[in-house]
């Protein structure tokens, strides 16, 4: 029996496994895939290229890219079964919830990873990474009484999920701000989701039910689901002047204020650096406004929690940024879903490479053991 190992609440700062997906350096507020500075990739490149780096460890060249591209925009469909159900799937809840629906149906027939090849395991990673913009968007649709759009694999992965969840071909600015969402959004060390998905492959579960143990955790507004809420709160704090009371209420009720604070960082997020310029970019009142409940948000914090440095996180300017690209606030979680799928599947990737159970312990603190306690007179033989 291995000796027990009590950890602070919530894992913070326990080391639980070795990735060479990437890392996240709070205190520097640096993080990277594979060597290379997330936000710099946010700037230059494509999400293909990204995905293609985090999937087999390297950036391409043009001529793999250009492989690359093409191979993945053919898996970029959803099989009959899916489409079929769709009106149920989009009915079963809010589209993260769908979403998860969707995924599970659509990989129903995986075998263990354990029974695959390699191979095998590659082809079904990247399948899953380019059916969930289909997916998502085909739900957001469908919730809508619209059919569906089949995908266009002459488009790129950002560009084409925009124009099927949107209805109509974005414009290049539009489509760039997703991209640039979509790529900065890939992979973030240890996070509750990532974990989850590594802890089902662990198990030697198909990479399907780790997809979407991935997708559930990702659900929760701790997590993934805080981007809907900022715009939530943008809307209903309306303008500069109803910040403040807005804000002060809030948190004299102890509530959390959405895009603000995280596990890791205790500098400003350095994906909400590139999406507020993003932002800035795209323009409209609303990131006006965010900008200025920004400051706000930052000084109350710093007045109320001196010493935790709660700084902006990555879903504040998400919100604007998708908001203002075209997408619905209900797909904003999904869309976050699209893009960590990639990450995701290269720790599920790696997991299976080196997989050790993952099987911690907890400790007990309920009551002591009983005495044998009779509820029920002894049988009658
Ligand atoms: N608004 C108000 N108070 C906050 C906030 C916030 N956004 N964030 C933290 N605090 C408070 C906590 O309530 C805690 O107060 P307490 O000691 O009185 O209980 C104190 O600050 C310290 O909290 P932390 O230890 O920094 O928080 P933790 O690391 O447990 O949680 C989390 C991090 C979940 C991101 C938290 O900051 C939060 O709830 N933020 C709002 C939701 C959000 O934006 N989520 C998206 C995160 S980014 C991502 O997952 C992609």
């Amino acid at each position: 029996m291995a000796t027990l190992i009590d950890v602070p609440a919530g894992l913070e700062g326990v080391v639980a496994a070795e990735t060479a997906v990437g890392d996240v350096r709070g205190a520097e507020g640096f993080y990277h895939y594979r060597g290379h500075a997330a936000p710099d990739l946010a700037e230059r490149l494509s999400f293909e290229a990204v995905w293609h780096l985090v999937h087999h460890g390297r950036l391409p060249d043009a001529r793999e890219l250009d492989a690359f591209r093409r191979d993945t925009a053919a898996l970029r469909t959803l099989p009959p079964a899916v489409l079929e159900a769709l009106p149920a799937i989009a009915r079963s809840g809010p589209p993260m919830a769908a979403l998860r629906t969707a995924v599970s149906l659509a990989g129903q027939t995986a075998p263990s990873w354990l029974d695959c090849d390699t191979d095998d395991r590659a082809t079904q990673a990247l399948r899953l990474v380019a059916l969930t913009p289909v997916a998502a968007a085909a739900i957001w649709r469908t919730s809508a009484g619209q059919p569906p759009l089949a995908p266009d694999p002459a488009l790129g992965f950002a560009a084409d999920y925009l124009r099927m969840a949107s209805g109509r071909m974005p414009s290049t600015e539009a489509a760039r701000a997703v991209e640039q969402y979509l790529i900065l959004t890939v992979d973030h060390g240890f996070n509750a989701s990532t974990f989850t998905a590594r802890v089902v492959a662990s198990t030697g579960a198909d990479l399907t039910a780790a997809a979407v143990a991935g997708l559930a955790a990702l659900s929760g507004p701790l997590h993934g689901g805080a981007p809907s809420r900022v715009v939530d709160m943008l809307r209903d704090i309306g303008t500069v002047e109803r910040a403040r009371p807005w804000v002060e209420t809030r948190l004299a009720a102890g509530h959390r204020i959405m895009g603000f604070g995280h596990r890791v960082y205790r500098t400003e997020d350095p994906r909400s650096v590139v999406l507020k310029a993003t932002a800035r970019r795209l323009g409209g009142p609303m990131v006006d406004l965010a900008i200025a409940v920004e400051g706000l948000v930052l000084d109350l914090l710093d007045t109320k929690y001196p010493e935790r440095r709660l700084r902006t996180n990555v879903e504040f300017y998400a919100g604007v940024v998708l908001d203002q690209a075209g997408l619905p606030p209900a797909l904003f979680p999904p869309t976050f879903g699209v893009s960590r799928m990639a990450g995701w599947m290269a720790h599920v990737l790696e997991q299976a490479a080196h997989n050790r159970l993952i099987r911690p312990a907890s400790r007990y603190v309920g009551p002591a053991v009983a005495p044998r306690v009779d509820v029920e007179p002894a049988a009658v033989p």
